[in-house]
């Protein structure tokens, strides 16, 4: 009898045991990423200028679509210029896409409408699309990616 009684106490402890440390792991973790929410990193952002090419590989009222390392971008060219848009939808990030003929981008998931400026003009997106610097040097085009340094 009394051996059954041990393997019952074992039992118990290691139960609660492991269930304080899962608690105690859980807490500090939540308490760590807290931190992290209430002191943002304080790493330098940094930009970096990306060749896309030249302005006249875009056609007028085209918008060409691009991946830069892992942005997902169009370039539109307009007569006011050329402007470069992230794809991701500003409502739950779906990619959005140019309309030529209706002059706006166009998200599939909800039916979010932006204008050629990139600003939310119908459906959920609750903001404009994120705008990224153009940049011409010698008839070359760069687009300025914003990263993280370290
Ligand atoms: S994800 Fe684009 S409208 Fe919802």
């Amino acid at each position: 009898m009394a051996i059954i009684h041990d393997d019952v106490g074992r039992r118990r402890f290691l139960s609660q045991a492991v269930m304080w440390f899962g608690a105690l792991f859980g807490l500090g973790t939540l308490a760590l990423r807290f931190g992290q929410f209430l002191i943002p990193s304080q790493k330098p952002k940094r930009y970096e200028a990306v060749l896309i090419g030249a302005e006249t590989r875009i056609p007028m009222g085209e918008a060409v679509p691009m991946d830069l390392g892992g942005h997902k971008i169009l370039v539109l060219k307009t007569d006011t210029g050329v402007v470069a848009f992230s794809r991701r939808c500003t409502d739950l990030g779906c990619l959005v896409s140019w309309s030529k003929d209706q002059k706006q981008f166009l998200c599939p998931c909800h039916q979010g409408v932006y204008d050629q400026a990139g600003r939310n003009i119908a459906g959920p997106p609750p903001r404009p699309l994120d705008r990224f610097d153009i940049i011409q040097r010698g008839g070359q085009l760069y687009v300025s990616i914003q990263g993280e340094v370290g």
